[in-house]
Formats: structure tokens, sequence, C-alpha cells
């Protein structure tokens, strides 16, 4: 059995998975006997609750505990990783953070496993959305380790389910687009599959839209509904918003297999009602997040130069692509109808699975020098392997660049790594001169982006350097970027022709 794990840290649900003897990759259940973890967690007596017992301590409690820990249950953390929310976030009194969050998700996985396993899970390949940037990657890497995870890489969701889509069989090469529409985020993703691996052309994604989106829609429906029928103001205390989104999570998904559904909202101290909702209503709510996520495939067809018609495989996955008019949208816009082979809710976490056996297949066959583990994927002979493996080979997904000076003395940004560009290849050099205090570095901003050109608030942080001793000022250096194997932005300054690496300190 390989040791290595693959996870999937969704925004409404987590799994982990392992190759086992078969070569196959299988989901590993949680203390619950389940493959999915619900992606919440609870401060309780000076610790976090995570998962399903999290949600069931809440249901346990009445009257205004119960109200109390509705209000202190953490959920969708994912969407605020590396953009921590304002305000902070308190659970039961306790302040936290959604990397602290995130690593409790993570070691409630690892420890269940462990368990089942019978051997300590150290090792994991970690799955993001591709459209994760460089500030979502390093929070994530930061929970990862925090959970006591070595982290071998992160891959993208949709090349993971590519990768699961591929493995033991023999795929026709040609192009196909992996849609994921999961409970929080959406990505989409043009690869060439081929018998020698498959190869990401094009990826694009919307960080804010997902199942949540859609529940959220009808829920609003739902609560006006109740208002007019009622003539009474829905209650606006967080358990009777809870109960408005539970009984909007499940009709929406009942409304998915059948063409209308009953509702009960039942708000505490107010009047219950039941009604009729159809999938027809549901449809009419939701038309917009439809057109969103076609325009965000057609950008990625155009990224990756590919019509409709070039495309020769559609598939699905995530939760939310069962909704059937998202499918209707695809078979119109594609005019073939989406593949459903893939397991919807698991296959990201098993192609994360297999990622991590063939790295640990990697790392046996090209051992490090000095007994040192090696970054397989930095080097030519690794990637060769990856490849031969059946494996997905990414590219950069985000554009990033530096604050540089025009001839008229001005700042401007110069994008340097563009969506597509291979990962692990060094950028073009940018000169930088000197000036100034000869000890540090010149403070050079480093931007990273979601469009094509680099604007004010893709600002990431700074490169920082120390000189070394004797540095003259007016020195001319260079500077170049890439994204390794996980898509985190790395940097080396070349001074008098020696090759430096420089830090990025993110803001
Ligand atoms: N039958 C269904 N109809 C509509 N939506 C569904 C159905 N079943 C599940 N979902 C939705 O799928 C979502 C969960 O999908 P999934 O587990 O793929 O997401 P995730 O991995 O947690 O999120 P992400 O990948 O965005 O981080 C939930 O929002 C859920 O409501
Ligand atoms: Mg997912």
């Amino acid at each position: 059995m390989k040791r290595a794990v693959g996870i999937d840290l969704g925004t409404t649900f987590s799994s982990i998975t392992i190759v086992n003897a078969d070569n196959v990759a299988h989901p590993i259940p949680n203390a619950e006997g389940m493959f999915t973890t619900p992606s919440v967690a609870l401060w309780r007596d000076g610790r976090f609750i995570v998962g399903q017992p999290a949600l069931d301590s809440v249901q346990a409690a009445s009257g205004e505990e119960r109200e109390r820990l509705t209000g202190a249950l953490i959920r969708g953390v994912k969407r605020m990783m590396g953009r921590p929310p304002a305000g902070g976030l308190v659970s039961n009194g306790y302040r936290t953070d959604p990397i602290e969050v995130s690593a409790a998700i993570l070691a409630k996985l690892v420890h269940d496993a462990s368990l089942l396993l019978g051997f300590p899970v150290r090792d994991a390949v970690i799955t993001g959305p591709a459209h994760f940037g460089d500030r979502e990657r390093s929070a994530t890497k930061a929970a990862a380790e925090r959970a006591g995870l070595r982290v071998l890489q992160m891959i993208n969701e949709p090349s993971a389910a590519a990768l699961t889509y591929t493995h033991g069989q023999q795929v026709e090469p040609g192009a196909a687009l992996v849609f994921d529409l999961g409970g929080g985020t959406f990505d989409a993703t043009v690869l060439q599959l081929g018998t020698q691996g498959s190869r990401v052309l094009a990826t694009k994604g919307i960080e804010e839209l997902g199942g949540i989106n859609f529940t959220n829609a009808l829920a609003t429906f739902l609560r006006r509904r109740y208002e007019m029928e009622t003539k009474t103001a829905y209650p606006n205390d967080s358990a009777a918003y809870d109960q408005l989104v539970n009984v909007a999570e499940a009709a929406k998904c009942r409304l998915s297999a059948a063409q209308s559904t009953r509702v009960m909202l039942a708000p505490p101290h107010s009047v219950p009602l039941e009604f009729e909702v159809t999938r027809k209503q549901f449809e009419g709510l939701i038309g917009l997040l439809l057109l969103q996520l076609q325009v965000v495939v057609e950008q990625t067809l155009e990224r990756a130069h590919k019509t409709p018609s070039d495309i020769q495989r559609v598939l699905l996955c995530g939760g939310s692509s069962r909704i059937p008019s998202v499918q209707e949208m695809l078979k119109r816009f594609f005019s073939r109808l989406p593949e459903t082979t893939l397991d919807l809710d698991l296959s990201v976490a098993l192609g994360a699975a297999y990622q991590a056996a063939a790295y640990a297949e990697v790392q046996r066959e090209e051992p490090g020098q000095n007994g040192k583990r090696q970054d397989a994927l930095q080097h030519a002979p690794a990637l060769q392997l990856l490849a031969e493996a059946g494996l997905v080979i990414d590219c950069v997904s985000y554009p990033v660049g530096i604050a540089v000076k025009n001839a008229r003395g001005e700042s401007v940004k110069l994008v340097m790594l563009r969506p597509g560009d291979a990962l692990n290849a060094w950028s073009q050099p940018v000169p930088v001169r000197i000036l100034g205090s000869t000890a540090t570095f010149p403070p050079v901003d480093v931007y990273a982006g979601d469009g094509t050109q680099l604007l004010a608030k893709d600002y990431l942080g700074q490169i920082s350097l120390a000189l070394p001793p004797g540095t003259p000022s007016g020195a001319h250096a260079t500077v170049m970027m890439r994204q390794d194997g996980s898509g985190l932005v790395q940097i080396q300054i070349n001074l008098a022709g020696r090759d430096l690496p420089g830090n990025l300190q993110r803001i």
C-alpha cells in the first residue's frame, strides 16, 4: 500500500483517499463511517469539533443554546482562505482564523484515516480550485502543515478529476473540458488527454460560485413566499435562518430528480407553512448563475484556442453539476451530452490519491542527495516519469509580475508569468538596479491577479533579500519568477552572475 494520501478540502465536504495494493484509489471512511466529512467546525470545551459531530451537537441543543451554537458553527471557510474576514472569525467566543479552522478539518480527516489505516498519515497531495491564487494556495499549505502534514504537492481540482477519469483506461487522445461545480467554487479546465499523460491547456473559474449560491437563491425565494402567504416577517435569528437554508438545500437537491417538491417552513415561535416549489420556479431563480457559468466556459475555451466543436468530452464533477439545467446549458453549448462517468463527489479526492502514489513512486526512482527528499516536480526526468504514469501536467493558472519603473519613471506592473505558461519554468529575467541602501534588495512589489492585467488590488507582497556584503550602489540585478508544482510563486535574483533565492514576503 502506498502511504501517501490524497485530500480534497472542499467548501462543503472534504474527503481523504489512498491508493491500495490493487493500484486503485479508495476513499477512507471517517469515524462516522462516511466517505465525506462536512467542512464545518465548532469550538466547544477548548477544542474544535469537526464534521457531522459538530452538526449533531447543534441539533441536540435547544432554545437559546441551540441559537448560540448555530451562530458559532463555522462553515465555508475555504472561501476565506488567504482572505480572512475583516472582523475576524469567532466560534463560541474563541477568536480563530481560516487557516486554523482548515487545519482542524484536515486534522480530523488525518486522525480518522490514521486510525483506520493503522499508521500515522504524514504525506499528502491536497487539491484546491484551479483558479486559486498564490495567497489562497499558501494559506492552504499553511493549514496542512499546521495539521502535521507534509504537502507533497497541491494540485488543481479539475486536474485531479481528469486523473481519475484517465486512470487505468486507454483514453482516446483529444480535448476535454472538466466542468467542476462544487459547493462553493467553480472551475472550468480544458485538457488535452493523451496516452502519455494529459496536459492542461487553460483553466478559469469563479471563486464564489457554487452550490451555496444556488441554495441561497432558493432560500430567498422561500422566505419571500413565506412572508407573502403568512403576512408575517420571517424571524431574523440564526436558528430560523439555519432552518431556512437547510430546507432550501434539501429542496434544491430533490428538484434535481423531481419536477416539484413540498417544503415545510416552521421557524421557532412563528406560524408554520407548507407549500409546493417547482423545478421551473427554481430555474427561474438561477438564470444569472447559469449565464455566469457559461461565460467562464467560453472564456476557458478562448484561452485554450478551442471552439465548442473541438471538445470531444465534457466531464462533470462536483455535487452541483447534478442540477439538470446546468447539464442542459452544457448540452446546448457543446451540442453533446456531458459525461457523468466520474463520481461527482469523490473524483477529485481519488485523483489526489493517484498523484500521491505516483509522487511516492517518482521519489523512489529519483532519490534526493544526502538522503534529503527532493522536490520531484522540479526535475525534468521526474516530470517525464509523472507524464508516463498517465498523470496530468498542469500550467500556470493566474498571472504574476512585479512593478517596474518605465522610461518616464512611472511605476508600471509587468506580467512575468501568464496563464498557460509551464509550471516550474523560470520567466524571462527582468532588470532591476540597486540604488540607495546596498544591504537589502530594493523593495520590489509583487502582484498576482486573476485577469490578464495586474491591478493595485492584486498586490501580493514584496521581494526581500539580504544582499551580499560589498554590493555596490548602482549594481545591476535581474529578477525571475516561476510557479512551482503546487502553483506557488518562487523568485530568483541574479546578482553579478550569482543566483540568489529571493524571498516573497506575502502581506
Ligand atoms: N442532487 C443535487 N442537486 C443539486 N445540488 C446538489 C445535489 N447533490 C449535492 N449537491 C450540491 O453539491 C454541493 C457539494 O458538492 P461538492 O462536495 O462537490 O462540493 P465541495 O467539494 O464541498 O465544494 P468546492 O469543490 O466548491 O470547494 C453542495 O452545495 C450540494 O448542495
Ligand atoms: Mg470540490
